[in-house]
């Protein structure tokens, strides 16, 4: 027997079935629904600890946590209006994607106990502390989920605003692009192995992490000092970047966005300033 809080799982896809697997393995008992059953079914056959239900209502009775993973809002409230009041007094965690905006509206639609989420790792690591999950709504509601939620992996609540994780999540998004795209130029440039390139990058990860933190804090303040070189320096290196591009190449198109956003912090007089000025001008 195990004392730990009983989950449901609505939605067995991609998403749906690993957050069920990461629940049961956790030791919840866990137990799911999904809209065609024979993908309940095949999920139940590669694990037998997730208990299946045949409606939504018999899946989420006595469960203090109710996760939503369906394709996408329309299909959200299709649930609501099968699960009518079921889920009073628990906690729904929708993990289907939404807008802010859309978000809104589903937390007015359930009331108390709505918490949104963004899995922000994909279906990847689900279950262990690398996979990370945003949450968004009430934070006494998120504290008393807490606990539960970790046996997914990470989980950060982000704002009392329901649709702050998908803010997050999009704004995250900017970060995870931004460092992939580089990355994929970095390998088309260099042309040896991409493997190599990944390598040698990774292991320059822990200084970036830095420098977004040094930024974040000179953003804050307002105060953008050229420790790192000013705007002008980097307009310098990624004309450089342009140039090395051109000579082998490759595609400029990325360095040459970012040129434009340098030109703009230049126009609007912080040639002379730290990198992080940037911020500035973007909004
Ligand atoms: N996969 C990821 O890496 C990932 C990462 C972040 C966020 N998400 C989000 O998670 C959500 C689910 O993604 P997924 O990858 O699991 O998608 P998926 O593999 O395509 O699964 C979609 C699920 O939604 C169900 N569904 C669709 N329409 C429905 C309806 N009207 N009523 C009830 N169930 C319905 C499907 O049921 P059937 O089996 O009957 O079709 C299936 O269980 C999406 O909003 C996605 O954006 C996914």
């Amino acid at each position: 027997m195990t004392d730990l809080e009983p989950v449901a799982v609505l939605g067995t896809g991609a998403m749906g079935g690993v957050v069920a697997r990461a629940f049961a393995a956790a030791g919840h008992p866990t137990t799911a629904w999904n809209r065609t059953p024979q993908r309940l079914a095949d999920l139940v056959a590669a694990d037998p600890a997730v208990r299946p239900a045949g409606t939504p209502v018999a899946a989420v009775e006595g469960a203090t946590v109710v996760v939503l993973a369906v394709f996408d809002v329309a299909a959200v409230h299709d649930l609501l209006d099968a699960l009518g009041d079921a889920v009073a007094g628990a906690t729904v965690v929708n993990l289907t994607s939404t807008t802010p905006e859309t978000t809104r509206a589903l937390a007015a639609r359930v009331g108390e106990g709505y918490l949104d989420g963004a899995a922000m790792s994909g279906t990847r690591h689900v279950g262990d502390a690398a996979a990370l999950f945003l949450y968004a709504g009430d934070p006494v509601t998120f504290a008393a989920a807490e606990s539960v939620l970790r046996a997914l992996g990470t989980a950060r609540h982000v704002g009392t605003d329901p649709g702050a994780a998908s803010l997050w999540d999009t704004a995250l998004l900017a970060v995870i692009l931004g460092a992939v795209a580089g990355f994929h130029h970095a390998a088309a440039l260099v042309g040896d192995p991409a493997a190599r390139m990944a390598e040698v990058a990774v292991g320059h990860l822990p200084f970036v992490a830095g420098v977004l933190t040094q930024h974040a804090v000179q953003i804050d303040a307002g105060r953008y000092p050229v420790d790192d070189g000013s705007v002008a320096v980097f307009a310098g290196a990624v004309d450089q970047l342009i140039a090395t591009s051109v000579a082998r190449g490759v595609a400029t198109d990325l360095p040459d966005a970012l040129r434009a956003v340098l030109d703009r912090a230049i126009t609007a007089g912080h040639a002379d300033d730290g990198l992080a000025s940037v911020a500035e001008v973007l909004r």
